[in-house]
């Protein structure tokens, strides 16, 4: 299918980053909402969690929509922290079976807050801080916004000061590119991920079954009943995630496989066949029949997690107004694997000092 680069090029605004005041925590900290506008793609990043609040692009006829799911007020995010809609998430991304992270000769104790496991860096993970931010320098035609922090040796139970920043750049064809970095001063693990939730029909539009999908991969990590991997790796082919070549996200989502039956659909991390890359190389696309829109997800990383938003619950409505049920959205989380502290095999996530983590993904957007 004929694929058109974004935007029309008259309609392009000159890039911008700007902020406003977007409220306070109940501790009154002030929380801004960065606006970045580039290559015709307007992207709202919230101070609070790194969230991406919104990303505008056009469809097939030039009509924007946001097509992330988010929430309208920082209170609501407060109040509706679980699905880490758009949110920044570390200082590990996805589960630590047994909440226990075995590190050199030390096995160190992490919050619980999935069943027996620690989901995202625990209660307080890196979603749920505020961030330095500024904005950064970025090419001609683009627009960054630099989000840092220092996470204290023992937050969240993880050994280890932390810096981190994350560059968030809207390049000038509107592509969304997220920059990882971070050392500590002590062994500890990492793995950055954004959870932004999809639906390439405007977030509030309904399902997004019927969205192609396609990710190159081979294999995927088997999970367990409490939904972190066992360590075993198993073939796609002949499996509901053979997603190689492009298919509708919900073709085999009542098929009752067993790893789909556990996390109420796809809740799988899925093994790129590229593996780590100095650059981001592309592993995945998305694309909606419908509004013609279609994403393409570039990455270093050497994992996936597909996740399609099964316990989004209709207890909130988006900033459309209208609320969201389980379905609406689907996460595409580049990351190293979960629970790769407790599997040799998994590519490593330990940092040491002296090292250098990065990590960057790309989310280009195009129209069919
Ligand atoms: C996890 C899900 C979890 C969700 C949080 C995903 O990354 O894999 O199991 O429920 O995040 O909303």
């Amino acid at each position: 299918m004929a694929e058109t680069p974004l935007p029309p090029p008259d309609a392009v605004p000159a890039p911008s980053v700007t902020a406003e005041p977007f409220g306070k925590l109940a501790d009154g900290t002030p929380v801004e909402r960065w606006t970045l506008v580039a290559g015709g793609t307007r992207v709202r990043v919230l101070s609070y969690g790194g969230i991406v609040q919104s990303v505008e692009v056009p469809d097939r006829s030039c009509r924007y929509a946001n097509v992330v799911l988010g929430l309208a007020t920082v209170d609501e995010y407060v109040e509706h922290p679980d699905p880490y809609f758009g949110a920044l998430i570390g200082r590990y991304a996805n589960r630590i079976a047994g909440a226990s992270l075995p590190l050199g000769d030390r096995t160190y104790p992490l919050p619980a807050n999935d069943g027996p496991n620690c989901l995202h860096g625990g209660t307080r993970g890196f979603d749920k801080r505020v961030w330095a931010a500024a904005a950064a320098p970025a090419a001609p035609g683009a627009a960054a916004l630099l989000l840092s922090r220092t996470s204290p040796d023992g937050e969240e139970g993880f050994p280890g000061t932390l810096d981190v920043r994350a560059t968030y750049t809207v390049t000038a064809e509107g592509a969304l590119r997220f920059d990882y970095e971070a050392t500590t001063d002590a062994p500890t693990v990492v793995s950055l991920t954004n959870h932004s939730y999809v639906n390439l029909d405007g977030e509030g539009s309904g399902s997004v079954e019927d969205h192609r999908l396609r990710i190159a991969a081979s294999r995927f990590t088997v999970n367990s009943p409490t939904s972190a991997p066992t360590g075993e790796i198993a073939d796609v082919a002949g499996t509901p995630f053979d997603f190689r070549t492009a298919r509708p996200v919900g073709a085999e989502l009542r098929s009752g496989h067993p790893q789909l039956l556990i996390g109420l659909g796809y809740d799988q991390n899925f093994v790129l066949d590229k593996g780590v890359t100095a650059a981001p190389e592309p592993v995945a696309e998305v694309s909606s029949p419908a509004s013609g829109r279609a994403l393409r997800v570039l990455t270093t990383e050497p994992g996936l997690q597909l996740y399609t938003a099964n316990f989004v619950c209709p207890s909130f409505t988006g900033p459309s107004g209208r609320a969201y049920r389980p379905g609406d959205g689907l996460a595409l989380e580049t990351q190293h694997f979960a629970d790769s502290p407790h599997h040799p095999h998994f590519p490593s996530t330990v940092l040491r000092p002296g090292e250098h983590y990065r990590s960057a993904t790309v989310y280009e957007f195009t129209v069919r």
